[in-house]
Order: structure tokens, then sequence, then C-alpha cells
């Protein structure tokens, strides 16, 4: 008889954390906590250091080092950098620096943008530094295909969101400067990519009209975090943080939070 496959053991009980430049990564947060209900969250927001997105990437890639460190050290069995921005400046070194934690980056969803299209237009909206960045640049050329993409930094905008107020008539003036070049060009298909953006989606799909779909990947991400926690090992139950926690840090102010 043939030995049966070893199915890896499914840990719906580990500690993930999660970080961010500040309070975007908690729309990631949020769908966790639908995909993974008995997972333990752990989640940094990095406002004293926001926003990443014009910064250059030495930095972040400092910063995140140093939030995964504190991260694992507070008993995380996987991390999540629900942050585009730091996920193209940094992930890889942070793979390199912990090799053996299972680690999930955001991108922009280009992919399924594309393939959801009809005109084969798609605007994207993401920050300086992310759209700058090499693993962008690698996303579109495998991606793309053939549609036209078009990019819309959007300085500012995660600092705005930031502050914590979504509907001020700051946020709506930048929201519809950023719109304005998309809805010019035509795009039927709007990417989020920021995880600070799905906090002013109302706003920005009142400045982009009824007919244009907006996608963001925070729902893609959690699924794939689950899929990936497949691989965590179990811990013996002394070990275990309680089922369906959260706890959460600031490098900013923590009340804000
Ligand atoms: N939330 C971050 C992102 O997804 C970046 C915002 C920022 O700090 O600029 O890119």
């Amino acid at each position: 008889m043939s030995p049966k496959p070893v199915e890896p053991e499914i840990t719906p009980h580990a500690t993930v954390g999660l970080f961010d430049s500040g309070l975007g990564g908690l729309s990631v947060l949020r769908a966790m906590q639908t995909h993974l209900p008995q997972a333990h969250l752990l989640y940094v927001a990095d406002s004293g250091f926001a926003p990443y997105g014009e910064r250059d990437e030495p930095f972040i890639v400092d910063r995140s080092l140093h939030i995964s460190q504190f991260l694992l050290s507070q008993g995380a069995q996987a991390l999540v950098v629900a942050c585009n921005t730091a996920t193209a400046a940094a992930v890889k070194e942070l793979r390199a620096a912990f090799p053996q934690v299972p680690i999930v980056g955001v991108e922009p969803g280009v992919k399924p943008a594309v393939a959801q299209s009809r005109n084969q237009r798609v605007g994207v909206m993401a920050t300086p530094g992310t759209l700058k960045s090499e693993k962008f640049r690698q996303l579109v050329s495998s991606h793309a295909q053939g549609a036209e993409l078009v990019l819309q930094a959007c300085p500012g905008l995660a600092r705005e969101i930031e502050r914590g107020e979504l509907d001020t008539p700051a946020l709506r003036a930048l929201v519809h400067e950023f719109c304005e070049p998309l809805r010019a060009a035509q795009v039927d298909t709007v990417v989020l990519g920021c995880t600070h953006y799905p906090f002013v989606r109302p706003l920005i799909a009142q400045a982009l009209g009824p007919d244009v779909l907006i996608l963001d990947t925070a729902d893609a991400v959690a699924r794939h975090a689950a899929s990936r926690l497949a691989r965590v090992p179990r811990l013996s139950s002394a070990h275990q943080a309680p089922p369906g926690g959260l706890q959460l840090w600031s490098s900013g102010d923590a009340a804000h939070l």
C-alpha cells in the first residue's frame, strides 16, 4: 500500500503580525478577522513615521525590519505587510532576514482589474513610492496583458486619511484632483493600490461615477494569508495566544489608533 500524503496541519489559532505605515492596514486587518476569526492578530501602525509613500526605500526597509522584529518578539508566527509601499520596498529584505517566517505582502490588484475591465483601460491609484518601485514595474510587465494602465500617484492622500476624519473638504478636493485624470482617460476599472484608500472608497466612487468598478486587495490578501498559515506549525496549547484576540501598537498617537 502506498503511503498517504501528509496533509499540512491547519493552524487557525496562529498568531499573525500585521503592519502598515499607519491606519491603512486596518482595512486588511478587517478582512483577516473575517477569514481567520480564530487567529490572534497583532497590529503595528507606524504612524509616527507615516506616510511611507513619499519616503526613500532604505528608510522603509529599516522601519519594516524593525517592526517585523518587534512583531516576532511578541509571538507572531507569520507576518502580513499590510502596506503596498512597504511590500514594494522591503518584502524581499524581510524574506531574506526571516527565512523561516511566512510573509505575505500586498500589491495593487492589476491582474484582477485587467481581467474584469471591459474596455481594457485600467486606472491604478497608489503612492508615488509604489508606482516608481521595481516591484510594481515587474507586476505591470507580467499582468498588464496589453491593457492600457493609467497610473495615478496620490501624494498626500494617505496623510490626509491618516488624520482619521474621512469626509472633509480637504479630502474631497484631493480625491477629486486624483480621480479627474482617470475619468478623462475613460478607465472603467480602478485599482486602490494603497491600503489607506478603501477608507475613502465612497468619495472615490462618487468622483469616478457609477460606471467605474473599484477594486481593492484586502480580501484576496487575507485569503492568501489564511492558506499560508496552513504551513505554520501548531504551538502547544501553553504557548497559544487567546483565539480571536487583537493587540494594537502605534509609533504615533496610540489613542488615535
Ligand atoms: N498604506 C500604505 C500603502 O498601502 C501607504 C500609505 C503611506 O504611508 O504613504 O501603500
